[in-house]
This record gives structure tokens, sequence and C-alpha cells, in this order.
């Protein structure tokens, strides 16, 4: 049974519940103090900041860093993600990617438009509207302006209105009513983008700060193209979400959002963008390019509103908790609809979204693992998700893909260089960290299968090797050690 939590203030609670927050009631800069705090957070880990005194800023208006970043309680360290599905605290790191796996399965339930809702509380129009107000932070040293997205949603839909996309997309602060908005083109945000530049017509657009974290979490999801996360989010609710429509335009946004700034996107002007931390782990600096200008037409928001910050980075902020687990799910969705015998799928936090691992039944009938590891590595490059990973590792069963230790040693002890199988010329999501500039540019590289699946299956019985390890030892004899642990004098 879920329990899901529908609004980002009650998440901040619930986080606060489990001791998850920090409220730094002293004042902080947004110029680098903020996200260097956000970021020990992370590093520590510590629990998520929640700042409550913004130098400069418009008085009331908070900022959540690391929303969904590592936990410092050791006994459930995926505490945020789990709490953001409405999930048990305790749920194991692969079980919340096989939980989230069956979300492109579930019904969907159209959303459920009501006259108002909490983010109509204050509305703003025209010259009223001041963006550089906000609470908006400049990240990293190196980044080419201050962020004023890096963990809400944009919402866009085709002009014909079959398609409703939300996703979480960067977006720089421009100017007091003006955002540059990075719209890539084979995202479903971009392909929406290229139908409104086909009419000749600004796209109208939707800015949600603070909103559920199940609708964080599916806004990261790679559905496939076409698919209304809105609708298959209620899906997952078992109920509509609440929505009202904007002020300016003709969209549709959660009711319970924190923030709302709607507009129109400009086609034909583009203003400078980035760099900006990237989820691999550095700031390319000097690396400025253009964007489409985001023109903005109103902002309407909840008394004292919450904004969603994420230091992107190394290794572990949200790119790689609610964006790798959500890549894993659907992966996980396509192999298993292909009917191949695996078990778990995962993406190691520590490789910033750039190796996915899944394991494999060990009572597989295939004899050819050699096959077996290169169909599934080229189902993954095939699915929409495996899109964006450049590195695929198989193993079996008895490895758990969230435990490192396992992989490195499945890696250096199961897998045979020779049997490494490089595919050239294929496509490569561009913001893959070690790609040359030319590669970036034509998004064409080589991407990597490491078959580390052990012929033990087909062996005899009496020559198949035990485990050397405490758990290789015989189950009564290890339950009786863990029983009388304390007796030894440990
Ligand atoms: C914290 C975070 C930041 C992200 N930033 C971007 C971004 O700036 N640009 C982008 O295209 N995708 C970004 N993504 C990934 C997309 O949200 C994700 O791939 C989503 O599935 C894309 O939407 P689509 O499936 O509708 O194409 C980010 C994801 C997360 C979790």
């Amino acid at each position: 049974m879920l329990q899901i939590i529908k609004s980002f203030r009650e998440y901040v609670e619930a986080l606060k519940e489990n001791h998850e927050v920090v409220t730094v009631k002293k004042e902080v800069d947004w110029n680098l103090e903020m996200s260097a705090i956000a970021r020990r957070a992370y590093d520590l880990p510590a629990p998520a900041p929640l700042f409550k005194n913004i130098k400069g800023c418009t008085p009331g208006f908070d900022v959540l860093g690391a929303p969904v970043g590592f936990s410092p309680n050791k006994n459930h360290p995926c505490i945020r993600i789990a709490l953001s599905l409405g999930l048990p605290i305790d749920t194991p790191a692969t079980k919340l990617v096989e939980e989230w796996s069956r979300l492109p399965d579930v019904a969907p339930i159209p959303p459920h438009l009501v006259e108002t809702g909490a983010c109509k509380e204050h509305k703003l129009f025209g010259d009223d509207i001041d963006l550089t107000k906000l609470p908006i932070p400049f990240i990293h040293y190196g980044d080419g302006g201050r962020y004023i997205n890096t963990y809400g949603i944009f919402i866009a839909k085709t002009p014909d209105g079959s398609w409703v996309n939300w996703a979480i997309s960067r977006a720089m602060l421009d100017g007091p009513r003006t955002i540059a908005g990075v719209v890539i083109p084979t995202q479903d945000f971009g392909k929406i983008f290229s139908e409104w530049k086909e009419i000749g017509k600004e796209m109208p657009f939707a800015l949600c700060l603070g909103v559920d974290p199940a609708i964080a979490m599916i806004a990261g999801y790679p559905l496939p193209s076409r698919v209304n996360e809105c609708d298959q989010i209620g899906g997952w609710y078992g109920e509509g979400v609440d929505v009202v429509k904007c002020e300016t335009n003709d969209l549709l946004v959660p009711a319970s959002s924190e923030i709302v700034i709607e507009g129109f996107a400009s086609l034909d002007t583009v203003v400078t963008e980035g760099p900006m931390g990237e989820y691999g782990g550095y700031v390319w600096c000097g690396n400025h390019k253009t964007a489409p200008l985001f023109k903005v037409t109103a902002m309407t928001h909840r008394t004292n509103p919450i904004m969603p910050i994420c230091v992107a980075g190394v290794p572990t902020e949200e790119n790689h908790t609610n964006w790798g687990i959500s890549i894993a799910a659907s992966i996980q969705n396509v192999l298993r609809n292909q009917g191949f015998p695996i078990k778990k799928c995962f993406i190691p936090f520590e490789s910033a979204a750039h190796w996915f691992v899944v394991s494999v039944d060990r009572n597989r009938k295939t004899e050819d693992d050699e096959q077996l590891a290169l169909d599934i590595g080229k189902a993954v490059f095939a699915s929409k998700g495996g899109s964006y990973i450049p590195k695929v590792f198989v193993v079996d069963d008895d490895i758990n893909p969230s435990d490192l230790n396992q992989v490195v040693w499945a890696l250096a002890t199961r897998h045979h260089p020779a049997k490494r199988v490089a595919i050239e010329n294929q496509y490569i999501f561009p913001l893959v960290a070690y790609l040359s500039q030319e590669e970036k540019k034509a998004a064409v590289s080589t991407r990597v299968i490491y078959n580390c699946l052990t012929p033990f299956h087909m062996w005899p019985d009496e020559l198949k090797p035990a485990e050397a390890s405490f758990r290789g030892y015989p189950e009564e004899l290890q339950k009786h050690v863990i029983a009388n642990w304390e007796e030894y004098g440990f």
C-alpha cells in the first residue's frame, strides 16, 4: 500500500519527522554559499538544508537544498527516494527500482481540474514580477549564471493538445521576467518545442517549482514519448492529480505547486546559457551555449513558498537518485517485458548515471552466455532509458547490483577482457562525461557491454565453486555464528 505525499511542503514535513532536515536560520548568500552548504550535505551525507533567510531576496521565500540526497541514517540511506515514491522508508535500493519499474504498466488516470488551489494564493503579472528577487542560487564556481530551475518541472503540450509533457530540465535566470530554457531536441520537451516551431507559434510553458515528490520523480522518468506523465502519476496515486489552469496560457499545473512561473518560449530569440555543473561531476568552464528565451507573463505562488534546489555534480545528488532510479526502473520494465531472465537492475549512484548493472537468473536455461549478455546489452541501448547509458554490466544473481563491492568483485574476477563487447558508432547522450568535443557534437560514440556471467550453472554440482566468504558457509553455521556474536566477545 503506497503512502503518497501529495505536496512539496508535506514532503518537507515528512523529511522533518524523519530527521532529514536542518532548518538554517542564519543568513546565507544565494551566491555560492547556499549551494556549497547543500553540496556538503550531499557529500557527508547530512540532512537536507532548509534555508529560511537568504540575503537580498524576497522575505518568506524558503529553499530546500538536496531534496532527494542520501540520508545520514545508515539504516535507511535511500529514505528520501522511498518517501518520494510513497514506499516504506526501509525499502532496499533495488526494490525501489523494482517497484518503480511497474510505473509504465499502471492504468493512467487523467487529472482532476479544480477551480483554484494553493498555488494561486498570490498572483503577480507584468512589472510586478521580478525573478531576480527570488532566492535563485548561483550554484558552482564557473557556472554561467543563476539557475532558477534545477528540481522543478517544465510543462509543455503539443499544439493539438494531444500530448502534455512534464520534465525536469534546467533553466537559467536571464532577467526580471526572462529565462534561458534548455531544450534538448532529443528530449520530449525538445520534440514538443519543435512542433511549435513548425507552426511558427511561441510555445506556452509553465515551470512549477516545488511539486509533489512523486511528480518530481516521474518528471525524471524516461516514459515513452506521447505518454502523459500527469495521467501516469494519477495511475500510480490511484486517483487523478488536482490541477488548475494557468493565468496567461491554457496549461494545467499541479494545484499544490509552491511556485508557478508561466509564459511563452520564443522561437527566434536565444540567449546565452551555461555552463552549469553536470551530473557527471564537472563544470565545463567557459562552455557557454545559447538557449531559447522564455518570456514570463505571470507568476503565482503559495504563501511562504519553498523552492527545491539540486546542486548537480559528483555523486550523490538528485540526478543519481531521482534520474538514476527512474532510468534503471524504465529499463527493467523493458527487459522484463522482452522476456529476458533478469532479476535486479541498478545504476550505481557512484557511477554518476554512466553504468547500468543487471543481474541474471543463475538457473537460466541458456548455454550461450555471451549471446545472452550481448542481447541484454543491445536491448538496454535500444530502450529510451538506456539511451543515456554508455556502459552495461551483466552479472549473475548472486551479485546485488546496488552493492558496489560486489559489482567490482564481479567485474574484477568474472569478466574476461576478451568478452568485452564494444559497439561502435552508436547514438550517445552528449552529456556523457568522457566524450571528446567531436563526439558530443555528433552524439555518436562507442558503447560497451561487460559480460560478468559465470559458466558455473553448467558445471557438475561437485565442481561448482563455493563463494569464499561468510555467506559461503552453510546457512545453519551462519545463523549459529550470528546468534553467538556477542558471546565471542565482539
Ligand atoms: C535533477 C535532474 C536534472 C535534470 N536536468 C535535465 C536537463 O537540464 N535537461 C534535460 O534534458 N534533462 C534533464 N533531466 C532528465 C530529464 O528530466 C529526464 O530525462 C526526463 O525523462 C526527460 O523527459 P522525457 O522523458 O520527457 O524526454 C534531469 C533530471 C533530474 C532528476
